[in-house]
């Protein structure tokens, strides 16, 4: 039989190698017509062979899992219709006499891993790209191709929980110890390790005593509450419904195990269909849009070399250093640069979880007091203080000095390029590159176009934003650019509750229940309140923006936020002292009166055309402020909420508190 992405040969050894090539596809992924010819293989051979090897044909991975493209949009019926699908091909594999092998190398995700655990051995490559994951929860369902159970039951509860709710893929070491591979060995070696697999004789592994304990009737209601407890720090139920529902799976259904392979599959197709997964799969497509905006090849700096050593600059200089760059660190003040690089030591240890790999990465990074790195870098990055005298001082400095070809990027929050730029010889190589605070964690940089940038000069920097692995948005430069623009209003109607008595932790509490990462009272404090402060009064400059006096005055009693351990909330050790105890009478206005205000900056920026189209509107709020994941992006929002019904809220509001209420112009484009 001739099949479009698997190939089947018998060897002379009576081995049967099953062959996954997905056509018209750069990595393999298990689409419905991919399963269907599987499925169609294994009703054809028989299990007379001495075993059935899966290997991918791609050098890139083994599977990269189900086709997230077909579940947009299903309902419940055709959602469960493609689960069945994939069940019945697992099942039919699990239910094999002879030996079944999975043999990975690279990546193998979700579906890919539930093809794995279905075989009764997995051998994996000890390659550093060799990773195993069932990241399902990131799309708001949970493994759908009977590996929830097949996952436990191989590696335990506690393992399987561990890479089943947070997603995170696992390298061949932990997947070794934990039991979810049998065998880790050098890539050349393993068809040969496959081939010593398929003789063996296959013994039904025991659960250790621990496992067998913890996955008895008895205790697994208690594991699970504990679990749950867990679980709900960071995703409430209401709005991730997913991980809720597989530990329940297991928790009343793991003695019976057909039983909890139907629920299993019931339980996702209700998720697929409902709106939390649908909005976290559009996530994940607006976040690929932003990959593919960029070309990595375009561009990859040799020296990166930045200037200001603090809060940002020093942040940025590591993570880039993280990422691999050879990066020097310039400040004018030594005694900072010697926290920059102590800060940086912190990261390192800290993400590489590696004495060598620590001591390469700080290896990469030096501190230049005296920027000895502008003449050698390709691309330099300036962060320092948001005052556009100063900034332009440096440019004229350090122009001359600057390769033919090198870049300038500049962090600013909020000053125009164009202002920026006029003190150049060349203002064509002048390009916003906005991060964000924390630099580590956020996932977004603004790519900011001036109207003198020049565009081969706006795509390399997108391209080395890739290659720190961040997500590159372009937007027009304008006051606050697209991030800080829509996040200024919603911080400062905070601020304006604060000020009319209400307190903090109610005020934050309006927006965790929304679903933002943290409260805007909380944030505004991290970012620092005469930073807030000085976006504030440049936005002013140009918008409607008020600033509340109650933020100068807080600013001007020395009230600068986390940074100095003074701002909205006292902090301790870097955490804020909040009272348990506050409380207000109502949220709901709260809420509404903070989202309303982000939503109608947000037509705002869509009327002004500072990103291209809403999608990347959405896909920029998300990824540069942690906006509700679930609820798809602020014009997403407004789509799922409907228009009138937040217009006619936005109408009461100004009603009762004013001008700044209006309706922008914008709300006509959504
Ligand atoms: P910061 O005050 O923590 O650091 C600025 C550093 O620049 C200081 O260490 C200072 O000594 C150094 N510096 C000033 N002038 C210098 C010069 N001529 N040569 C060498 N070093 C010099 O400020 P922060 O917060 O890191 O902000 C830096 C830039 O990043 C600003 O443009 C700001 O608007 C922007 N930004 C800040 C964010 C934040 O959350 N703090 C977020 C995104 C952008």
């Amino acid at each position: 039989m001739q099949y479009n992405h698997w190939s089947v040969h018998t060897d002379e050894e009576n081995i049967c190698w099953l062959l996954f090539d997905h056509k018209k596809a750069s990595t393999n992924i298990l689409s419905t017509e991919a399963l269907t010819e599987l499925n169609d293989i294994l009703d054809h051979i028989t299990d007379n062979c001495k075993a059935i090897i899966f290997k991918s044909l791609k050098k890139n991975g083994f599977i990269a899992g189900a086709n997230i493209k077909e579940f947009v949009g299903r309902d419940y019926d055709a959602a469960l219709a493609l689960i069945k699908l994939g069940h019945e091909v697992m099942n039919k594999i699990a239910a094999m006499k002879c030996n079944t092998i999975s043999l990975i190398h690279g990546f193998s995700m979700g579906g890919g891993t539930e093809l794995a655990l279905a075989c009764k051995y997995i051998i994996c490559s000890d390659d550093a790209s060799t990773k195993l994951a069932l990241p399902e929860v990131k799309l708001g369902i949970h493994p759908g191709f009977g590996g929830s159970y097949r996952c436990i039951k191989r590696i335990g509860p506690l393992a399987a929980f561990d890479m089943m709710l947070t997603g995170r893929a696992i390298n061949t070491r932990t997947a070794k110890k934990t039991g979810l591979v049998d065998e880790v060995t050098a890539h050349r070696q393993l068809e040969r390790a496959a081939i010593a697999y398929a003789s063996k004789k296959y013994v039904q592994p025991k659960p250790s005593l621990l496992n067998q304990l913890l996955n008895n009737a008895l205790i697994r209601g208690f594991i699970a509450s504990r679990i749950r407890k867990k679980v709900a720090h960071k995703a409430p139920k209401k709005h991730y419904p997913a991980p809720y529902k597989l530990i329940s799976l297991w928790q009343q259904y793991y003695d019976s195990p057909q039983k909890m392979l139907t629920m299993e599959a019931q339980s996702v197709a209700e998720l697929v269909a409902d709106k939390t997964a649908q909005n976290l799969v559009r996530v994940y497509f607006l976040q690929e849009q932003l990959k593919s905006a960029a070309d990595k090849k375009l561009f990859k700096p040799s020296h990166v070399h930045v200037i200001g050593g603090g809060i940002m600059g020093g942040d940025i200089a590591a993570w880039c250093a993280l990422k691999g760059f050879q990066v020097s660190v310039q400040d004018q003040d030594p005694a900072i640069l010697a926290k920059t690089i102590q800060r940086a030591y912190g990261l390192f240890k800290k993400r590489l979880k590696s004495e060598r790999l620590t001591r390469n990465a700080m290896d990469r990074l030096t501190a230049d007091h005296k920027g000895y790195g502008v003449e050698h870098a390709d691309i330099i990055i300036e962060a320092i203080f948001e005052n556009s005298d100063i900034k332009k001082e440096l440019y004229q400095r350090i122009e001359p000095r600057m390769k033919k070809d090198a870049i300038l990027v500049t962090n600013t929050s909020s000053i125009p390029l164009e202002t920026l730029s006029t003190c150049l010889k060349k203002p064509g190589r002048l390009v916003g590159l906005h991060f964000f605070n924390p630099v580590a964690l956020m996932p977004l940089v603004e790519i900011v176009h001036g109207e003198q940038s020049d565009k081969k000069t706006l795509a390399k920097v997108s391209a080395f934003a890739l290659h720190i692995d961040k997500l590159p948005l372009a937007v027009k430069s304008s006051p606050g650019f697209l991030v800080n623009r829509i996040l200024m209003p919603y911080l400062l109607e905070a601020v304006v509750m604060y000020a009319e008595g209400i307190p903090a932790e109610a005020i934050d509490k309006a927006a965790l229940d929304f679903g933002m990462p943290m409260g805007p009272i909380e944030l505004a404090d991290t970012v620092g309140l005469d930073v807030c402060l000085s976006v504030a009064q440049n936005l002013s400059q140009r918008y409607a923006t008020a600033v509340p006096a109650q933020l100068e005055h807080m600013v001007k009693t020395g009230h600068l936020g986390k940074k100095n351990g003074k701002g909205f909330y006292p902090y301790k050790n870097g955490k804020p002292q909040k009272d348990k105890t506050a409380s207000y009478k109502s949220c709901e206005n709260l809420q509404q009166r903070l989202i309303l205000m982000l939503l109608n900056e947000a037509t705002a920026c869509l009327r002004d055309q500072v990103v291209e189209n809403a999608e990347l509107l959405d896909a920029g709020v998300i990824f540069g402020t942690g906006f509700a994941p679930f609820r798809g992006g602020p014009i997403q929002y407004i789509h799922d909420t409907g228009k009138q019904e937040l217009q006619h809220s936005m109408d009461n509001l100004q009603t009762v508190f004013g001008e700044r209420f209006t309706q922008d112009n914008g709300w006509n484009l959504v």
